[in-house]
């Protein structure tokens, strides 16, 4: 069963205690600051389900941040990529728990499973949280690849949205800089990351995005 009792249980806390949260705060804060806390508080507990050992919503976040106001993404448009770096695994949280828990290699159906994870995001964000349209559309497609092997919808190239682009790079640097309870830390270092990033442009990645992600990394001498 795609979806467990327990799983349906937390889906309907998680949302609650959200709801109950931007409740609370509605009195005290701007709706800025309401909005960017109540997608901090829903990334986090995605990251505590997914089983990365950091906070890996946030790091995607920053990441994202970083190469997009290099890349020109200002306002509206760069206001929903960080949003949805924050939520844009919030569809695990609608998976069974042991697909992410589990200290195996995913085998062929649980990988399948994995991989509703954009469309669940985007129907969850659509469904259950007032989000700008953009933040569901950027989610749907952030496993998209440049060279349109990627999913769900096997865009290419330009047909990605950039900022769905940028998010891309942003969750493969930091996958690759964490471990997951079912896969091992492969890289020892920011090095070795932007090494498979520069082998990867023009296949998973946008070429002029990842030559930008290599002059901006923490590895040619930026902080
Ligand atoms: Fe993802
Ligand atoms: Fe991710």
């Amino acid at each position: 069963m795609l979806i467990s009792v327990f799983n349906a249980v937390l889906i309907v806390l998680v949302t609650w205690l959200a709801y109950r949260y931007f409740e609370l705060r509605e009195r005290t804060s701007p709706t800025e600051e309401r909005y960017s806390q109540f997608v901090s508080g829903v990334a986090s507990i995605v990251d505590r389900i997914e089983g990365y050992d950091a906070a890996h919503s946030l790091e995607v976040a920053q990441t994202a941040e970083k190469l997009a106001l290099a890349a020109g993404l200002e306002g509206e448009q760069l206001q929903a990529l960080k949003a949805a770096a924050m939520l844009h695994d919030v569809g695990e949280t609608l998976l069974p728990r042991e697909i992410l828990r589990t200290a195996e290699r995913l085998n062929d159906e649980q990988t399948y499973l994995m991989r509703t994870h954009p469309l669940l995001g985007e129907l969850h964000l659509k469904s259950r949280m007032q989000t700008p349209d953009e933040v569901p559309a950027i989610i749907r497609w952030h496993h998209e690849r440049w060279d349109g092997l990627g999913y769900p919808d096997n865009l290419k190239g330009e047909e990605i949205p950039k900022a769905a682009r940028i998010l891309a790079i942003a969750d493969a640097i930091s996958a690759m800089r964490h471990l997951r309870s079912y896969r091992p830390k492969q890289y020892k270092s920011q090095k070795d990351i932007d090494a498979e990033i520069e082998r990867q442009a023009g296949l998973q990645f946008d070429p002029e995005l990842a030559a930008l992600w290599l002059k901006l990394s923490p590895a040619a001498g930026n902080n």
